[in-house]
């Protein structure tokens, strides 16, 4: 039986994880495939049972097992650790790292029933059906980075392989040529030697994907670009650091974070999570969106299982549930039926059947 490592993390973490795992056991009940659940800790919880936001046992079972289902980690208990200590660079980055997960994939796609909970005009969102994929375990994020004393100073540094660029590019390829066949390749070549690095890697890999058209884009058009007319893009690749700011970005098109998953992979090894962190502001409450933590195990159960119907089957039911007006208050509006995170996840499991 394949095994999921479920690692909830801090915060609203908690209360997502287990709504993903109610929905992951509802769509594969009575079906060939079951998956068995294990759990471990990460960031500040980690911290607290075992002194390290990635203690060995955790980074053991995340590669024993075939895919890792994670919520979020942080929040302000720990704001005051060394950076290093911290659960984001101390718990997430090194699982990711430790994992080999170069490819963070985040889908944006506009549903008709939540066009009204964007802030951007109907006619600008309507048509959004958008990826990102993220490079995750290489760039500015994992450069050499430190401080100097005198003068006093402070670095990071952007650093990529052409090997490290090559595999993300490809994939990118990949997934374009799957879809409508456009590939944008998101960078700085203006000014960083980096990037221009990237674009002739991107270019040379684009010899072998004759049947998609690539473009290129500098972030900061990017940026513009996502809010002026984001349906013109199919697929961007880019840079970790580019990509972590775009995500969050093109994520507001839809009107809610709480709606964009990511999947985090390295072949069919994967990590699943939300695209948003652990909002200790509104942890503990029953409020929080898990929908895009369900998102996320749809994907694992696509990419890390080959479930292709069973993935649709959770994503329809999102559909669904949201269609009937049912929304968590981060995207309620007048006349919405508003629902905790619990009784979200009870109505997708609901809407399964
Ligand atoms: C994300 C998050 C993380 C990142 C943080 C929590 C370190 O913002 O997954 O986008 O920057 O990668
Ligand atoms: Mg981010």
């Amino acid at each position: 039986m394949p095994k999921v490592l479920v690692l909830p993390g801090d915060g609203i973490g908690l209360e997502i994880t287990p709504e993903a795992v109610k929905v992951l056991e509802a769509v594969l009940k009575g079906r060939p495939t079951q998956l068995s659940f294990e759990y471990g800790l990460i960031g500040g919880a980690a911290i607290d049972a075992a002194g390290k936001a990635l203690p060995d046992e955790t980074l053991a079972a995340a590669k024993a097992a075939d895919a890792v289902l994670m919520g979020s980690v942080g929040g302000p208990k720990w704001d005051n650790l060394p950076a290093p200590q911290r659960p984001e660079l101390g718990g997430l980055l090194p699982i990711r790292k430790g994992l080999g997960l170069f490819a963070n994939i985040r889908p944006i796609k506009m549903l008709p029933m939540l066009v009204d909970s964007s802030t951007l005009r109907t006619e600008v969102v309507e048509n959004v059906d958008l990826v990102v994929l993220r490079e995750l375990t290489g760039g500015l994020y994992f450069g050499e980075k430190g401080r100097g004393t005198n003068p006093k100073s402070a670095f990071d540094t952007l650093v990529y392989t052409e090997e490290e660029i090559r595999r993300i590019v490809e994939l990118g390829f990949q997934m374009a040529s799957k879809r409508r066949g456009r590939l944008c390749s998101v960078d700085k070549a203006n000014v960083l030697e980096s990037s221009r690095f990237w674009r002739e890697i991107t270019i040379e890999v684009a010899k072998g994907f004759p049947e998609v058209e690539l473009s290129h884009m500098y972030v900061d058009n990017a940026a513009m670009q996502l809010v002026r007319w984001p349906a013109q893009f199919d697929v961007i690749v880019t840079e970790n650091m580019f990509g972590d700011i775009l995500t969050d970005l093109a994520s507001m098109l839809l009107g809610s974070i709480g709606m964009i998953p990511s999947a985090s992979l390295n072949g069919s090894k994967g990590l699943y999570e939300p695209s948003h962190g652990s909002a200790p502001d509104i942890a503990g409450q029953n409020i929080a969106n898990p929908l895009a933590t369900i998102l996320s195990g749809a994907l694992m159960l696509r990419y890390s299982f080959g479930l292709e119907e069973e993935a649709q089957m959770i994503e329809r039911a999102v559909e669904r549930v949201l269609q009937e007006g049912y929304r968590t208050p981060d995207l309620a509006k007048p006349g919405d039926t508003v629902l905790g995170t619990r009784e979200m996840g009870n109505a997708v499991v609901e809407a399964l059947k």
